[in-house]
């Protein structure tokens, strides 16, 4: 009952499977109308703007950071592109990252590459991973004496894996290296504190599983880069140092309506209690995770157990999975992610607090259906 309640909050149709949060998330009624409000406001020419230190407030305390580091780009791609173009790597100097990075994370440090004589070394992961320890090591025995940067998921995009990003911080302080981590996923997936995990950089995407308007990002930098980071774009306060990180916020004039919104899913997800909906999506994972793997041919590529959040992928010996999407999509109104990048061809499901179980069971017998 309580959870019909919950999705009855959403605008989703009735007869859509929606299993796509990992790459965008459905505003509930609440932020949605949050966003209108603002926007309304905005056409009404009436006061006030964005309150900022209440902003970084909520947002700190979601996330647990100090809400002086926080900025708000438009998205992950902004965030991770602000720090590569902001810190002064030269021609030789490496970055380690891995072969399951998005392109909204990796993109600027290829970019780099090309422009700059960086060097980008992608390691390889082992899919699916098992062992923590493991990955940890992989980096470990890839620095050089040029290694300036180590650039990782906190959750990978292609399977879920959530990676040791509390030691390859560690690792990463030991040994004098900037963290960069991409956090698209976690806010909203998985209790965060970036206090804790103490990371350089941490940019994520609040519109996936935080449920805030598309084109809402967030940036956390830790102290001392505040005053140290090269701005890529540059407004009014881009050199005044006294501003810290809030430099980054003077970004020309912006959409209000998305930071409205990403107050409101705060709350909205703050409300139903942020462990319960990290209980639920993991249980929904769980769920749809053990019945696609009984089905024939079907192999899981997600690890298992407390490596993985959100996600499950898998492929289907023999089929294609972008052929498998249309017809699901066809069949059911089911939406899906395929993997394509580095070749991967996974199908990707990534449910959240709207979806039901019952839901999840069509999915599975439609996609047994289809085998
Ligand atoms: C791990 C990861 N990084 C970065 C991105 C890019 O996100 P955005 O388009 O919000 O910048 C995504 C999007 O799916 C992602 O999964």
């Amino acid at each position: 009952m309580f959870w019909r309640i919950v999705r009855g909050e959403f605008l989703i149709p009735g007869d859509r499977i929606y299993l796509n949060v990992g790459t965008l998330g459905p505003q509930p009624r609440v932020v949605l109308d949050a966003a209108i409000e603002t926007m309304r406001r905005v056409a009404m020419t009436l006061p006030p703007g964005v309150d900022w230190p209440e902003l970084k407030r909520r947002v700190g305390l979601f996330v647990g950071c100090d809400p002086e580091g926080l900025v708000f780009p438009r998205n992950t791609t902004e965030g991770m592109s602000f720090v590569a173009h902001g810190l002064e790597l030269k021609p030789g100097d490496e970055v380690l990252s891995t072969d399951h990075e998005h392109v909204g994370g990796i993109s600027c440090w290829q970019l780099l590459a090309a422009r700059r004589g960086v060097r980008l070394r992608q390691l390889p992961l082992p899919t699916p991973a098992d062992d923590p320890a493991e990955i940890v090591a992989r980096f470990r025995g890839a620095l050089t004496r040029r290694t300036r940067v180590i650039s990782i998921s906190h959750v990978n995009f292609t399977t879920g894996l959530v990676m040791p990003a509390r030691d390859i911080v560690a690792l990463c302080r030991e040994h004098g290296l900037v963290s960069v981590i991409d956090g698209a996923h976690p806010p909203g997936l998985l209790r965060l504190n970036l206090g804790e995990l103490d990371p350089d950089f941490y940019a994520s995407s609040p519109h996936k599983w935080l449920l805030a308007p598309q084109g809402t990002g967030f940036l956390y930098m830790r102290a001392d880069w505040r005053e140290r980071l090269w701005p890529t774009l540059a407004s009014g306060g881009w050199d005044d140092r006294s501003l810290g990180a809030h430099r980054f916020n003077h970004l020309g004039t912006f959409d209000e309506s998305r930071l409205t919104g990403l107050a409101a899913a705060i709350g909205f997800l703050e409300t139903i209690g942020m462990d319960r909906v990290e209980a639920r999506i993991r249980a929904l994972r769980q769920r749809l995770a053990e019945r696609v793997a009984a089905l024939p041919g079907v192999r899981v590529v997600s690890p298992s157990g407390p490596l993985v959040a959100g996600m499950v992928s898998f492929e289907v010996a023999g089929r294609d999975a972008l052929e498998l999407q249309r017809r699901l999509a066809e069949k059911g109104n089911v939406r899906t992610r395929v993997i394509g990048e580095y070749d991967y061809g996974w199908m990707r499901l990534s449910p959240h607090i709207y979806n039901s179980p019952e839901e999840l069971d069509r999915f599975v017998q439609l996609l047994a259906q289809e085998l």
